[in-house]
């Protein structure tokens, strides 16, 4: 058996190697780093006799017979470039490079189209589970030309499933497939911020402790908020500290970084004139995170004077909160997909909502009852606009606001900071004004730049002196 080239043996290149050799494909490996040669070593699964260990590429390259497919799972960014100029003097016409880290699309656009000149088909591979997805099952996101029979064969063999379908999508051309990827992480970003300021409520406005907020959690998970994230958000609050017995949170500095995709996509976003205010807003809650300097003085200036609710208030508060959470989640999903069909119109991919969302059933960090939704929503209707105008998407928003806003509203009374909440309530209000506030910002830059604006009666830009007569 032609055994698959591995190039990047770390934490997800070691798990989808065991993988591939689980579901009976040889694997021959590479990496140059000894300390993930070494990691090797701690998978049970790697002592196979299909598996092969490489320190050198020239000699991974030459074990290979063409036409070969090779996968880099290695960091994006420039190693990646490295390791492709490297790859384009080694291979032959025909062979199959594919990569399956976090790049950057535009990267990906530039290397699908230097690899064409050597003749080596390239996909841009999002690979989306973690090191667990990896090794059972990921979703996987492809983006390339043509897929040949034998990689599509190996990636639906090596994906997850639902419901016996793989999650597995060839998204478009080129960079369709890590663009899909960079949607789904800044979903994520802005999912796992959601999850965590119901968390900040149950804890600090409604005053349940730790095991009683992991059960809130579960049993969220048994309804319409079920999803990976639901279910790692309660097994994080049962976690404790084995060295100091105390509650995992409690031990945890609250600053978290980020890679760059979520950034990617918010960057995208503006581009593309798609607004997504809870995906930014869950980018600038981490960037927030880190002013820590600045938090500390203002916070002994200003001590904020939080108190907790009556006991009794959680009886109308939890379920009031679940709703908020629900109507919110789908404006952060409603956001992620106009991007997708901004970003499907704007380079021509022809991207199909319905089957990414059938790709995200499974799998990936996003699984759960969303996709399933998303996916239902756009086979009824495949043109839809907006996950608000699909019926089902819509009533639960509408509803989900309607009873959720005024446990909103007594958190920021009291001092309670839960922004990626209220800017979904706020996006889904500011839907559905007759007017907006623009309407004077509008008249502001045209007082004082003669920028123009368009009038409610008629066609055009126009301008005005607006000096007033005495
Ligand atoms: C996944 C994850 C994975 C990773 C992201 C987010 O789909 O398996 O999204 O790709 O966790 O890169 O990482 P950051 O939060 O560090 O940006």
């Amino acid at each position: 058996m032609i055994p698959i080239g591995l190039i990047g043996l770390g934490v997800m290149g070691s798990h989808l190697a065991c993988n591939m050799l689980e579901k009976g494909f040889a694997v021959a490996g590479f990496d140059g780093d000894q300390k993930c040669r070494d990691l090797c070593a701690t998978h049970p699964e790697l002592l196979a006799d299909s598996f092969s260990l490489f320190s050198d590429l020239d000699t991974l390259i030459a074990a290979l017979k063409p036409p070969r497919i090779l996968i880099l799972m290695i960091t994006a960014g420039t190693p990646v470039d490295h390791l492709l100029a490297q790859c384009s003097l080694k291979l032959t016409r025909g062979d199959i490079l594919m990569d399956g880290g976090n790049s950057h699309f535009t990267d990906t656009i530039r290397r699908h189209k230097a690899m064409a000149v050597h003749g080596i088909a390239f996909f841009g591979v999002g690979i989306s589970g973690g090191a667990q997805g990896a090794r059972h099952g990921p979703a996987i996101m492809l983006g390339g030309d043509r897929v040949p029979d034998a990689l599509w064969h190996l990636l639906q063999t090596i994906s997850a499933r639902h419901q016996s379908q793989p999650c597995l999508i060839h998204a478009g051309p080129d960079g369709a497939g890590h663009f899909v990827k960079m949607v789904h992480n800044s979903i994520e970003y802005a999912d796992m911020q959601l999850l965590a300021e119901s968390q900040f409520l149950l804890h600090n406005l409604m005053g349940l402790d730790y095991p009683d907020q992991a059960r809130v959690f579960e049993t969220w998970n048994q309804g319409d908020l079920a999803g990976y994230l639901t279910r790692i958000t309660a097994q994080i609050l049962r976690k404790i500290d084995p060295e100091t017995g105390c509650p995992a949170l409690d031990i945890l500095q609250d600053q978290v970084g980020h890679k760059g995709t979520g950034l990617w996509a918010v960057q995208a976003a503006l581009e593309l004139g798609v607004s997504t205010p809870n995906l930014t807003q869950a980018l600038d809650a981490r960037v927030m995170s880190g002013m820590q300097a600045e938090r500390k003085a203002v916070r002994k200036r200003w001590p904020v004077h939080a108190t907790k609710v009556k006991i009794f208030e959680q009886e109308w508060m939890i379920p009031a909160l679940a709703h908020a959470l629900l109507a919110a989640r789908i404006t952060v999903f409603a956001q992620g997909f106009k991007l997708l069909a901004a970003a499907s119109q704007h380079y021509d991919w022809a991207l199909d909502l319905g089957a990414i969302a059938a790709c995200w059933r499974g799998g990936c960090i996003l699984q759960g009852t969303m996709p399933e939704w998303i996916h239902v929503a756009f086979r009824a209707n495949p043109g839809l606009e907006h996950l608000w105008l699909d019926p089902v998407l819509g009533q639960k928003t509408a509803a989900g606001f309607d009873l959720g806003r005024r446990v909103l509203a007594i958190a920021l009374g009291k001092e309670l900071p839960v922004p990626n909440l209220t800017t979904a309530l706020s996006c889904f209000d500011t839907f559905r004004q007759q007017h907006l506030w623009t309407r004077m910002v509008a008249a502001q830059r045209d007082c004082f730049g003669s920028h123009g604006f368009l009038r409610t009666d008629r066609e055009g830009s126009v301008t005005w002196d607006w000096t007033l007569k005495q």
